[in-house]
């Protein structure tokens, strides 16, 4: 699993502050996990129950469980802090996002539907604790919220083991990660990530996310903001070599996206690449019917 990492700023203020409270006790470092949006404490990953939803209720969300009682209260906001101050220093590992299309959406007809399939890669030839995620996303550019059916390779802070890929529905925000149940796929098979607008009241929203065809994998997000960017990502921590990845590419096919008003918007894919790693993201079939992205990795 991921090993917190400190600023060496943050660093000496905590060895200090510890200086002062006492010599005797480490002052503790909250513990940070890998989702498929960035670190995030790790107090703050939380399962759905299976048939259960979030809702945004203020600025706290909810997880209700199937028969809509409340099961747990996460706070939203004030503990964005640490994870802030993380993600500045160590940008790219904090992200993760190593090649990716993208598109935001500025026209006033939200995405409303967001399909795209890819099959699941081959096991990677060496085991590095790497973790591998494989995804489309509606996600909001100011860091508020995404939502993603994930493919992932190794152990995620929703489960896993190597040399295995499973998949899981995620929603993360700013502070928390939320994840349906984890399900194992095998090599090959055809996945159908699914990302829908159900409904939209005033400047709020309901998205879900589903891997169509496996059960367990759905999760309902309800009274959420605007979620405008749609992404298809491949998001790595931990892999230093070559063989760490699958071999050969992942081609994200039959991507088809629309818009509330019912219809499939004019754009371009923009295309964002970290150089350093050597993967990259091409477009064959540009546009929202019968897409094509090709992640080589
Ligand atoms: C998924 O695969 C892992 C690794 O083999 C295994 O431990 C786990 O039991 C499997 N889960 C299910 C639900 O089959
Ligand atoms: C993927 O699932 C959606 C339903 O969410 C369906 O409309 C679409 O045809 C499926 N894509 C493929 C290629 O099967
Ligand atoms: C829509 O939002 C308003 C105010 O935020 C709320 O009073 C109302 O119950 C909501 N309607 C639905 C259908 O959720
Ligand atoms: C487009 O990609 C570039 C890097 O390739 C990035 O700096 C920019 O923020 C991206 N814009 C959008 C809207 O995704």
């Amino acid at each position: 699993m991921l090993v917190a990492i400190v600023s060496s700023r943050s660093a000496a203020l905590l060895t200090l502050f510890g200086a002062l409270v006492s010599p005797a006790f480490a002052v503790p470092v909250e513990p940070m996990v890998a989702t498929p949006d960035g670190l995030r404490p790790q107090a703050n990953i939380h399962a759905i129950p299976i048939g259960g939803s979030i809702s945004h209720i203020g600025s706290d969300v909810h997880i209700l469980a199937a028969d809509g009682t409340v099961t747990h209260i996460a706070r939203n906001a004030g503990t964005r802090s640490a994870t802030a101050a993380l993600a500045k220093k160590t940008k790219r590992e904090a992200s993760g996002w190593v090649a990716w299309t993208g598109w935001l959406n500025t026209g006033l007809s939200p995405v409303s539907t967001f399909t795209s399939t890819w099959s699941v890669p081959p096991v990677p030839v060496t085991y590095n604790s790497q973790l591998l995620y494989l995804f489309n996303s509606f996600f909001s550019y100011d860091a508020k919220a995404i939502i993603q059916p994930v493919l992932q390779y190794g152990v995620s802070p929703a489960g896993g083991a190597q040399g295995h890929w499973a998949v899981a529905s995620w929603y993360v925000t700013a502070t928390s990660g939320f994840h349906s149940s984890l399900v194992n796929v095998s090599v090959g098979q055809v996945l159908n990530g699914s990302l829908s607008l159900l409904a939209q009241n005033g400047s709020t929203y309901d998205y879900s996310s589903e891997f169509v065809g496996i059960p367990g994998t759905l999760l309902v997000v309800n009274n959420g903001p605007l979620l405008p960017g749609v992404s298809k990502t491949l998001e790595t921590y931990g892999a230093t070599r070559k063989s760490d990845y699958p071999t050969g590419t992942t081609v994200f096919s039959n991507t088809d996206l629309k818009l509330e008003s019912g219809a499939a918007p004019g754009f371009v894919w923009n295309i964002t690449n970290d150089a350093a790693d050597g993967h990259t993201a091409q477009v064959n079939v540009a546009g929202a019917t019968n897409g094509e992205v090709t992640i080589v990795y």
